[in-house]
């Protein structure tokens, strides 16, 4: 099997993380340990974008350094991790030492190939997206189509790179799958794009507006490097770049690698940065998950509109419902969030959270499913059946994995209750808790048949709800009656 590397988008540092963030990192996350859970080697690497312009005009509104905003945001990013859960190896900062060494290197082997070269330029520049604008990313009024907001028409003097010359390279890169682009509906998103004029983009900025914040041009000063360019080489920052040492060459070159985003950056990843690759000589990453957006009430969460969700909004609440009541006690609650946005939001799609919905879907899968299942099948396991040492996981459900080698964690996760649903009509039509009563031998070996399903639900559940994966392992293993409730009904 081939190493497996996964990432997720890097943040900007302007705040702390909303919904969409969490969710994008809960899904890499389940795919992360999906591969694990096969035998896969294999490393997840996360970050911060700390060098943008909005970083540090959002310090400037705040009255800090924009040293002190990027430190507060990258803790909370690292403590909402830490308690939803993510199992990231990595951590890349786009201000640490060796990124910067990563970033300088590639600058440098795009010049000395000829890549990037200077000129003057006007243009429209749109601080929220962190890029120039064309007048077809634009609204009738001018408008930024993902802003709303009129981008400053802006004349510098900037290192421009020749994305230019890369364009039929990346056209058949993204025709003949050369990267594959899931949802597959993007790629033409893409292509079409590409059959427009390019044009090299801007590459550096100047350094006084940034307040000499950000990474230096080498031998410039005066710029710093634009902040695409500069976020997207922590992938590779990652994995000890420019040391192109073993992890580099195991996981980089050899392996399968991921980038997991959001679908308003596909233009970043699979042009721009694969022309980035190329130029410095590099081998390209395979894959790229564009995930949807995640709604609030049916509503793009927007700061204007005034309905972020923080995430720990979802989390307190359920905290202090479970805490005490549920015997995952302090890991219900992330326990119900992964649960939420991995089986009921499609990663093709946009997905929307509702209070009602996460009650109404959490009473009828966790308390009525898997807990009622788990608490029934314990209760007679415990009653008639002795302890069985070790199950094994021989193999894994074909549709379970080709769902998840497609990065479909959504149908994964409904194939668990597939098993969940088979084993309550199993038990409804066959009886085993009356059939024992009559022929001891027969009821028992229908148990044994139940109580193993239940292990195989929990191991399969690891992707998804890790703590209530070992937890159920261990009462199937232990051969005990959980003296909690899983998951109390929620009224
Ligand atoms: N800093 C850049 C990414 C650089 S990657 C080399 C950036 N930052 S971001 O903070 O705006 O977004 C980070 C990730 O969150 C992106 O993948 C983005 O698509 C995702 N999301 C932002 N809002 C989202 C939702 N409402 N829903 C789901 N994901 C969303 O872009």
């Amino acid at each position: 099997m081939k190493n497996f590397y996964i990432t997720s988008a890097i943040p900007y540092s302007n705040g702390k993380p909303h919904l969409g963030h969490i969710y994008e990192y809960v899904l890499t996350d389940s795919i992360a340990r999906y591969n694990r859970l096969i035998g896969r080697n294999t490393l997840f690497c996360m970050g911060m974008d700390e060098n943008a312009q909005k970083n540090t005009k959002k310090a400037e509104e705040l009255g800090k350094t924009t040293q002190e905003l990027v430190d507060w945001a990258a803790s909370e990013f690292l403590s909402m991790n830490k308690r939803t859960n993510i199992s990231n190896d990595l951590f890349i900062r786009t201000t640490s030492l060796a990124h910067k060494e990563a970033s300088i290197e590639i600058w440098n082997r795009l010049v000395a190939t000829g890549n990037i070269y200077k000129k003057t330029y006007t243009g429209k520049y749109c601080v929220g997206c962190e890029s120039f604008k064309t007048e077809k990313d634009l609204t009738e009024k001018g408008e930024c189509l993902d802003h709303m907001t009129v981008p400053e028409v802006i004349s510098e003097e900037n290192y421009f790179f020749k994305l230019s010359a890369f364009k039929e390279k990346l056209q058949k890169i993204l025709e003949e799958d050369e990267i594959k682009i899931y949802p597959e509906h993007r790629k033409n998103e893409l292509l079409a794009f590409l059959d427009q004029e390019i044009q090299d983009i801007s590459f550096s900025r100047p350094s006084k507006l940034l307040k000499q914040w950000g990474i230096p041009v080498p031998g410039d000063e005066s710029q710093v490097i634009y902040v695409w360019c500069d976020a997207l080489i922590n992938y590779i920052t990652g994995l000890g770049f420019p040391n192109e040492n073993d992890i580099f060459k195991n996981y980089w070159e050899n392996g399968e690698t991921v980038h997991v985003i959001g679908k308003d950056i596909t233009r970043f990843h699979l042009l721009y940065w694969p022309a980035m690759l190329l130029g410095a000589g590099l081998p390209l990453p395979k894959k790229v998950l564009a995930h949807g957006f995640i709604t609030v009430s049916g509503k793009k969460m927007s700061k204007t509109i005034g309905n972020v969700l923080d995430p720990a909004e979802v989390l307190n609440i359920y905290e202090t419902f479970g805490k005490e009541t549920s015997l995952l006690g302090e890991s219900f609650a992330p326990e119900v969030f992964r649960y939420y946005f991995l089986k009921n939001v499609s990663p093709f799609e946009d997905g929307d959270f509702t209070w009602e919905r996460l009650k109404e879907l959490y009473n009828a899968d966790l308390a009525n499913g898997i807990g009622n299942l788990v608490n029934r099948i314990m209760k007679l396991s415990t009653k008639y059946l002795s302890i069985e040492e070790k199950y094994e996981q021989e193999v894994f459900p074909a549709n379970y994995v080709n769902s998840f080698e497609n990065f479909d964690a959504k149908t994964a996760f409904e194939e668990v209750f597939k098993l969940i649903t088979e084993a309550d009509l199993y038990m409804q039509k066959e009886e085993p808790f009356k059939v024992i009563k009559v022929d001891e031998a027969k009821g028992k070996e229908m148990l044994e048949i139940l109580r193993k399903k239940v292990y195989t639900i929990g191991n399969l559940l690891d992707p998804f709800m890790p703590e209530t994966s070992k937890l159920i392992k261990s009462l199937v293993l232990e051969n005990k009656m959980p003296d909690k409730p899983l998951f109390p009904r929620y009224e």
